[in-house]
């Protein structure tokens, strides 16, 4: 369990990483990149301060990234180890890493995001574990359809203020996508541990994630209302005005609404979900990837993510 988690950090250290470079603030604690100025500026629209959290969620992810595999290390078990696969383009606008133009491991630039989390946490009589033909809302249905780039692929993309502001808007939504699956990722494998120090770290690490996902579905609030097409895909974005829109929709109404847990005959309950522990695992791996975060691997990255998911997934005592 702890491999699939070490991997599921890598990846995700990966992709902050470029968010770091371009959009955050790279310095001795998160190097890497000169920070694009305009892609940057569009981010500070949401929230003054989403550069400083870009760059503390990056140095998160890298401490747990390396936290777990020195651990697994220490019990005399083999690290996740996915460098022979940063071999992705990445963007090449001013500002990023140029020594790892080429050598990414995650696609920033082609992203569908399922926005659905916003309507779940705020739904008060649904639960995914409970009702899982259940469909949540998406906040932002257009990002759920077609592909969109997070990042400014190269420097033309800075050039309209109203696609780069799209872009930006874009990437607020996909922290708090990502967030929250790390924010069911750890409890519904935390039921699993056998090992009590396991279970300290995934209860430990999961909490993390929370607090991440949680500033960022307050910021991703923030999102000016637009419509932008992008000019090398076509692709259409709306971002909608969330001002109001009621229990559902309205974008201070960030407090996780109650839901029924476990069993209806319970009363409701404020709670993470979903939490279901089965197939944990590969359900993460199909999320990330239906999202478009490894398009252009190769067939070798998917066996070995699926083989890692399909380990922790069948995880028990003393593995
Ligand atoms: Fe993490
Ligand atoms: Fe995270």
């Amino acid at each position: 369990m702890l491999r699939f988690a070490a991997a599921a950090e890598i990846l995700e250290t990966d992709f902050w990483v470029q968010y770091n470079e371009l959009g955050g603030i790279p310095d001795a604690e998160v190097p890497g990149g000169t920070v694009n100025a305009k892609y940057r500026d569009a981010l500070l629209v949401l929230d003054e301060d989403m550069d400083v959290y870009i760059h503390d969620n990056t140095d998160d992810e890298f401490t747990h990234q390396n936290f777990l595999n020195a651990y697994l290390v220490s019990k005399g078990a083999a690290p996740a180890n996915f460098d022979p696969f940063r071999t992705l383009m990445g963007s090449t606008a001013p500002g990023v890493n140029t020594a790892l133009i080429g050598k990414r491991l995650t696609n920033l630039t082609q992203l569908t995001l399922d926005t659905s989390w916003w309507t779940r946490y705020r739904d008060d009589s649904h639960n995914p574990d409970l009702d899982p033909n259940h469909t949540f809302p998406q906040i932002v249905p257009s990002l759920f359809v077609g592909q969109h780039t997070a990042i400014p692929r190269t420097d033309a993309d800075t050039g309209d203020p109203n696609f780069l502001q799209a872009i930006a808007n874009t990437a607020a939504f996909h922290f708090p996508t990502i967030e929250q699956g790390g924010n069911s990722l750890y409890p519904s494998m935390a039921q699993r541990a056998t090992s009590r120090e396991v279970l300290r770290i995934l209860i430990s690490i999961g909490p993390t994630e929370t607090m991440h996902f949680q500033t960022w579905q307050d910021k991703a609030g923030n999102a000016p209302a637009l419509t932008a097409v992008d000019p090398v895909t076509h692709v259409s974005v709306t971002f909608p005005d969330l001002s109001d829109g009621g229990e559902l929709f309205q974008n201070n109404l960030i407090m996780p609404e109650p839901c029924p847990f476990l069993s209806r005959s319970l009363p409701p309950c404020s709670i993470i979900r979903p939490t279901e522990t089965h197939g944990i695992a590969m359900g993460v791996v199909n999320f990330l990837t239906d999202m478009g975060l490894f398009i252009g691997q190769s067939p070798a990255f998917f066996a070995l993510l699926n083989q890692l998911a399909r380990a922790a997934d069948h995880a028990r005592h003393g593995r």
